[in-house]
C-alpha cells in the first residue's frame, strides 16, 4: 500500500510510535489522518500539526472505537488503513493482580478486536482495506520482567495472523508491527542498559520509515529490528536452547523491565 491519497486512522497517535507514524503518513501524502488517543489534548495537537483530526478515544471501550470509525468515515469516507497501535506495559509476573491483567488485555488485545470489528464489514463489502496492528518483538519472543506484556503481545500477533488467514481472500491486508526497543514514553528510563537497550534503542522516526516500507511491500511481519528475525528462527529451530539463552538474559536483567525481549 502506498500512503498517498489514503484515509488513515492511528490509535495511540498522541505519542511515541503512533505520533511518528501519523507524521510520516502525512509526509507520504495521506489524504486524511485521524489521530485517536486517550490523551485527547495530545491527539489534537499532533492532528493540528499534520492537518488531520484529533479525537479522545479509549480503545478499550468498544462503543468509543465504533464511534471513532463512524466519525472518521462520515468526515472523510471509507478508512483505507487502520493502525491499531495504542498499548501499555505492566511489569511483573503471575502475581500481577487480575484487574491489571484485565486492563492490559483490554488495551493490548481487545482494542485490536474492536478495531477489526468496526472496520471489517465495510472493508469486506468494498473488497479492500488494510489493518496494521502494533504488537511487539515481545509477541514473537518474550518480555523479560513482564508476563502480562509478553502474553498480551503474543495474543495480538495471533489475532493478526488469524485475520490475515481468514480475510485475505476478501481483499483484507494485515501487517503486524513487532519492534524491539523504541525511544518513547514507554521505554523512558530504560535507556541505561536495561533489557530494552540490549540491541539498541531505535528512534520513532526510523521505525516509521520501516513501517512505510513494510506497507509498500504489504509484508505481514514488519520487523524494524532485523535481528528479531534471527531470534525467531533460533526459537523455532531449538526451543530449549532458546529458553536457556532467555534464562541467561533474565539473570542478567531480572527485576528490570524493558520493552522487548529476545
Ligand atoms: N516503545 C517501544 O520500545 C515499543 C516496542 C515494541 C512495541 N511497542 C508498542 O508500540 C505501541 C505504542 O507504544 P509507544 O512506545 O509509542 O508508547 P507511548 O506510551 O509513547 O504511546 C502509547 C500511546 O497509547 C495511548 N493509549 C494508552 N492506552 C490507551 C487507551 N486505552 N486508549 C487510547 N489510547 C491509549 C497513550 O495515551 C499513548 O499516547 C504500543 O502498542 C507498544 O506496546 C513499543
Amino acid at each position: 500500500m502506498q500512503l498517498a491519497g489514503k484515509h488513515v486512522v492511528v490509535t495511540g497517535g498522541a505519542s511515541g510510535i503512533g505520533r511518528a507514524m501519523a507524521r510520516r503518513f502525512a509526509a507520504e501524502g495521506a489524504r486524511a489522518i485521524v489521530v485517536a488517543d486517550l490523551d485527547e489534548g495530545g491527539a489534537k495537537s499532533v492532528a493540528s500539526e499534520i492537518g488531520g483530526s484529533g479525537l479522545g478515544v479509549d480503545v478499550t471501550d468498544e462503543a468509543q472505537v465504533q464511534a471513532l470509525v463512524a466519525s472518521a468515515e462520515r468526515e472523510s469516507g471509507p478508512i483505507d488503513l487502520l493502525c491499531s497501535n495504542a498499548g501499555i506495559a505492566i511489569a511483573g509476573g503471575v502475581e500481577v493482580p487480575d484487574a491489571e491483567w484485565t486492563r492490559i488485555w483490554n488495551v493490548n488485545l481487545m482494542s485490536h478486536v474492536y478495531g477489526a470489528r468496526a472496520v471489517l464489514p465495510g472493508m469486506i463489502e468494498r473488497g479492500e482495506g488494510y489493518l496494521l496492528n502494533t504488537a511487539s518483538a515481545a509477541g514473537l519472543l518474550s518480555q523479560i520482567g513482564s508476563a502480562p506484556y509478553a502474553v498480551t503481545k503474543h495474543a495480538a500477533v495471533a489475532l493478526a495472523e488469524w485475520l490475515s488467514i481468514t480475510h485475505g481472500h476478501q481483499g483484507i491486508k494485515v501487517s503486524v508491527l513487532c519492534p524491539q526497543a523504541v525511544r518513547t514514553a514507554m521505554t523512558a528510563g530504560s535507556e541505561g542498559g536495561g533489557v530494552a537497550g540490549v540491541d539498541g534503542m531505535m528512534e520513532p522516526e526510523e521505525l516509521a520509515e520501516c513501517v512505510v516500507q513494510g506497507l509498500a511491500e504489504e509484508r505481514f511481519l514488519i520487523l524494524p529490528h532485523e535481528t528479531v528475525l534471527t531470534y525467531i528462527q533460533r526459537k523455532a529451530g531449538d526451543y530449549d536452547r532458546w529458553l536457556k539463552g532467555m534464562r541467561r538474559l533474565n539473570d542478567q536483567f531480572g527485576g528490570k523491565t524493558g520493552i522487548s525481549g529476545q
